[in-house]
C-alpha cells in the first residue's frame, strides 16, 4: 500500500493558481489600484513622472527611494553615459549570434555575459551596487541597439556622449539624431514601462537575487520571463493582431469570432487592471501627439474601433487596453522594428529590476514555496525489461 494514502491530509495555506492575490513580499516600491486605474512609483503618479521628469530620474528614484538633487541627478546621469560602452568581446560574441534569433534572445545572453567581465560580488559593498546599478542602466540600451545592427550585417556604432539616455539609444539604432519631440516621447515612453510592482519579471527578478547571485544574473533571468507573449512579448503580437484583422469593417466579425474560440485579445486585460490600464490613457495620447507631428497610421483607427468594440464585450468582464496595446503603434511610428518592442521594454524594465533587486537584498529570505504533490507514490521499480 502507498505510504503516503496511510497520512492524514494537512491542512495549509489555500491553492491559487498563478499565485494570484497571493502576497509574496513587502515592497515600497510601486503601488497599482487596480479599480481606479491608478499606478505610482514612491508615491508619484506616472502621470507627473511622465509630465515632470525623465527616465533616468525616474530610475534614480526607484531605484533609491527619492527623488535626486540637481547634483545627483547629474552625477548619475554622468555615469551611466561613461558606462554606455560594451566590451568588444561582448560585441564579437553578438556577432557570433544568429542574425534571424530573436533579439529577446540576443538580450538575456549579453546581459548574463555581462557577469564574466564584472563577476566580483559583493553585495554588502554600496559601490558594488551602484556601479552594477549604472552598468545594467547603461549597457543593456547598447546591447539592443548593437544587436539591431550586427544582425544587418553592420558593425555597431558607439554611443554619442552628448545625447541624453533617450535619444543616444535610437540613435544607436537609427545611427541618425533622432527630433528632439521622438525622444521626448520615447523617454516617457521608457518611464511608463520602469516599473509594475510584482509582475512575472520582476517576481522573477526577485527569486532569483534572493539567492544573493549576481545582479546581471538577476537581470538576464527576468529578460526570459519577460520575453513570453503573455507578459512583455504581447505588444510585438498586438501589431500582427491589427494587421490580421486588416479593416475597420472587419473588426467586430473578427472580434467576436475571436471570443467565441476563446482567442485571447493582445494588449487587453491584466491580472491588476479591472479598468483601462492608465499607461494605455498616456500612450493613447503619446501616440497622437506623435500622428499630429509625423503622419498619420490608419492602424490606430483600427485600434480605437478596437477598442470601442471590446468595451461591450470583455468591458463587463474587467477586460480593458493594458500597456501594450498602444506602445506597438507609438514604437512602429518611431521607425522601430517589432521585434525590438520587447527588448525596448526590457531597457525601461531594468530600472525596476534593479529596485527589486536592491529591496530584496535588503531584508532577503530566499524564496522557496511549496507545492501540493499530486503525483504517484510508493510504486514498484519495474526493471528495463518489463516495461
Ligand atoms: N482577451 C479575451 N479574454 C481575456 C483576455 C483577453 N486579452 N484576458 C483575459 N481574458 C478572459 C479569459 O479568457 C478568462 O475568461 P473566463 O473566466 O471566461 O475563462 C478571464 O478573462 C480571466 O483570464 P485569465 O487569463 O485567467 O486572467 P489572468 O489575470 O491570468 O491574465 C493576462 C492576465 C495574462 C494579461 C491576460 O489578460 C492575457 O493573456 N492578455 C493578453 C496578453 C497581453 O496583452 N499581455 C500583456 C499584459 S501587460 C504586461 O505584461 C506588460
Amino acid at each position: 500500500m502507498a505510504v503516503d494514502s496511510l497520512t492524514p491530509p494537512v491542512e495549509g495555506p489555500a491553492f491559487s493558481p498563478g499565485l494570484e492575490g497571493v502576497p509574496a513580499t513587502h515592497s515600497a516600491i510601486c503601488d497599482i489600484d487596480g479599480r481606479q486605474g491608478l499606478l505610482t512609483y514612491r508615491g508619484y503618479t506616472v502621470g507627473d513622472l511622465v509630465g515632470q521628469s525623465s527616465f533616468l530620474e525616474t530610475a534614480y528614484l526607484l531605484i533609491w527611494g527619492e527623488l535626486p538633487t540637481a547634483a545627483e541627478l547629474r552625477a548619475f546621469e554622468h555615469e551611466v553615459q561613461m558606462h554606455r560602452r560594451v566590451s568588444f568581446r561582448i560585441r564579437d560574441m553578438m556577432k557570433s549570434f544568429p542574425s534571424q534569433g530573436h533579439p529577446m534572445d540576443a538580450l538575456q545572453a549579453s546581459a548574463a555575459s555581462l557577469g564574466l567581465f564584472y563577476s566580483r560580488r559583493a553585495l554588502d559593498n554600496p559601490e558594488y551596487i551602484v556601479g552594477a546599478v549604472v552598468r545594467l542602466l547603461a549597457k543593456i540600451p547598447t546591447m539592443v541597439a548593437a544587436f539591431q545592427l550586427i544582425r544587418k550585417g553592420q558593425d555597431p556604432i558607439q554611443p554619442r556622449d552628448d545625447l541624453p539616455y533617450a535619444a543616444n539609444f535610437l540613435y544607436m539604432l537609427t545611427e541618425r539624431e533622432p527630433d528632439p519631440m521622438a525622444a521626448r516621447i520615447f523617454d516617457a515612453c521608457l518611464i511608463l514601462h520602469a516599473e509594475h510592482s510584482l509582475n512575472a519579471s520582476t517576481f522573477s527578478a526577485r527569486v532569483t537575487a534572493s539567492t544573493l547571485t549576481d545582479p546581471y544574473a538577476v537581470v538576464a533571468s527576468a529578460v526570459g520571463t519577460l520575453a513570453g507573449p503573455l507578459h512583455g512579448g504581447a505588444n510585438e503580437d498586438v501589431l500582427t493582431m491589427l494587421e490580421e484583422i486588416g479593416s475597420e469593417d472587419r473588426v467586430e466579425a473578427w472580434l467576436d469570432q475571436a471570443i467565441a474560440s476563446k482567442q485571447k485579445i493582445m494588449g487587453f486585460g491584466h491580472r491588476e487592471y479591472k479598468v483601462k490600464d492608465p499607461r494605455a490613457v498616456i500612450l493613447q495620447k503619446l501616440a497622437e501627439e506623435l500622428f499630429d507631428r509625423f503622419g498619420h497610421d490608419p492602424l490606430y483607427d483600427l485600434a480605437r474601433r478596437l477598442e470601442q468594440a471590446a468595451a461591450t464585450r470583455l468591458g463587463p468582464k474587467g477586460i480593458y487596453p493594458n500597456v501594450d496595446f498602444y506602445s506597438g503603434l507609438v514604437y512602429r511610428k518611431l521607425g522601430i522594428p517589432e521585434d525590438l518592442f520587447t527588448p525596448i521594454f526590457a531597457i525601461a524594465r531594468t530600472a525596476g529590476w534593479l529596485a527589486h533587486w536592491k529591496e530584496q537584498l535588503g531584508a532577503n529570505r530566499i524564496y522557496r514555496p511549496s507545492q501540493i504533490y499530486t503525483g504517484a507514490s510508493g510504486r514498484d521499480w519495474m526493471p528495463l525489461q518489463a516495461r
